[in-house]
C-alpha cells in the first residue's frame, strides 16, 4: 500500500512526498469492550492495510480515495509536535467496515513520521489522537494490535498493565469479517455511555480479579468476557476447535443481553453465519452497534462460507503490526 499512497500524493500534489508509513487493521478474536476495563483482549493485526504518505505544508490536508482521514492524521501529527503536513491515504482495508480502519490510520501516520517510536509508544500515543479526533474515549486494543501484531499470532494483551505475548493461531481457521450493513461512527453511538457505566460497575476495583460479578448485567459481561478470554487462549493452546468457537458465540449472548451494544443486524449475520457448514462460532466484533461480525471458519469451508452468507465478507489472516516487520 505504500507505493500506492506515494504514487496517490504524486497526483494529489504534484511532487515527492518527504515520508509514507503503514499499519494494519484488526480483528478482535475474543475480549470485547473490557479494553477500557483494564480487562484482557486477544485481536490480531490482519492482512489489510493503509498507508498515509506525507510532506510539510502550509495546512492540514490529506486525500483519499475513499473516507476522510485529516483529523486523524493531524492529531498523531500535532502530539508528535509537528507542523503541518500535506498527506494522501490508500488503503485496502474498507473505512467502517469493522477492522478499526481509523486505527490503522493513526499508527500508518505515527510510522511514517516517527519509525523510532517503540510500539507501545506508538499505541499509546495513537489512542489519545484517536480521542482528540473523535470525541470517544476508546481503549488501547485496537491501536496496540496495528502497532505490535504478528503475522500467525494473536496479542494477548492485559489493558490494565500493558503486559502482552504472542498466541501462535492455527493455520486450519479462517477469520471471516461479515458487514452487518449497518455504518456508523462511534461518536453516533452509545459507546462513551458504556464505558461509564463500565467503570461505575466496576467502582475502582480491578476487573481481573472480581470472581462475582452480583447481579449488574454490565459487570457479568466484563467478568464473563475475562473468562472467556482465558479459557480462549487454553483452548487455543490445546487446539480445541470446538470449544473456540462456542466461546465465540458466549461472548456474543453477552455483548447482546449482558452488555447491550448488538443490534438486530448484527444479530442476524451471527445467526446466519452459525447456520453455515464449516462456522465454529460467530460474534459481533468491536465497539458493536453496527460495525461487523466474526465468524471463525474451518479453512477449508472458507470459500464455500464466503459464498454462502448472504452478507459482504472479508477473509483475513493474522499479520504484522507496523512496529513489528
Ligand atoms: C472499539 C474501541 C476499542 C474497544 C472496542 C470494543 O473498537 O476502539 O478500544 O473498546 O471498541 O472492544
Amino acid at each position: 500500500m505504500k507505493a500506492e499512497a506515494q504514487a496517490l500524493f504524486r497526483r494529489s500534489y504534484g511532487d515527492e512526498p518527504e515520508w509514507v508509513g503503514e499499519a494494519p487493521g484488526r480483528v478482535n478474536l475474543i475480549g470485547e469492550h473490557v479494553d477500557y476495563a483494564g480487562g484482557l483482549v486477544l485481536p490480531c493485526a490482519v492482512d489489510r492495510h493503509i498507508a498515509v504518505a506525507g510532506a510539510v505544508s502550509a495546512r492540514w490536508e490529506a486525500h483519499s480515495e475513499g473516507g476522510d482521514g485529516n483529523a486523524y492524521v493531524r492529531a498523531v501529527g500535532q502530539m508528535l509536535g509537528r507542523p503541518a503536513q500535506r498527506t494522501a491515504i490508500a488503503a485496502d482495508l474498507p473505512v467502517g467496515s469493522g477492522l478499526s480502519s481509523s486505527a490503522a490510520l493513526l499508527v500508518a501516520t505515527a510510522a511514517g513520521l516517527d519509525p523510532s517510536l517503540s510500539g507501545e509508544e506508538a499505541a499509546l500515543l495513537c489512542q489519545k489522537a484517536e480521542t482528540a479526533a473523535s470525541g470517544v474515549r476508546v481503549g488501547v486494543m485496537d491501536q496496540f494490535a496495528s502497532a505490535l501484531g504478528k503475522a500467525g499470532h494473536a496479542l494477548l494483551l492485559n489493558c490494565g498493565t500493558l503486559a502482552y505475548e504472542m498466541v501462535a493461531f492455527p493455520d486450519d481457521i479462517a477469520l471471516a469479517v461479515l458487514d452487518s450493513g449497518v455504518h456508523r461512527s462511534l461518536a453516533q453511538t452509545p459507546y462513551n455511555r458504556r464505558r461509564a457505566e463500565a467503570e461505575a460497575a466496576l467502582a475502582g476495583r480491578n476487573l481481573l480479579e472480581i470472581d462475582e460479578p452480583g447481579d449488574s448485567p454490565r459487570l457479568h459481561h466484563l467478568v464473563s468476557e475475562t473468562r472467556r478470554v482465558r479459557e480462549f487462549v487454553d483452548c487455543l493452546r490445546a487446539g480445541d476447535k470446538r470449544r473456540l468457537g462456542e466461546l465465540i458465540s458466549e461472548s456474543h449472548r453477552s455483548l447482546r443481553d449482558d452488555f447491550e451494544v448488538s443490534c438486530p443486524e448484527l444479530d442476524a449475520v451471527v445467526t446466519a453465519a452459525e447456520d453455515i457448514a464449516g462456522c465454529l462460532g460467530a460474534r459481533m466484533m468491536g465497539a458493536g452497534f453496527g460495525g461487523s461480525a466474526l465468524a471463525l471458519v474451518e479453512a477449508g469451508a472458507a470459500e464455500a462460507f464466503a459464498a454462502t452468507i448472504r452478507a459482504p465478507v472479508i477473509l483475513c489472516r493474522p499479520a504484522n503490526g507496523a512496529f513489528n516487520q
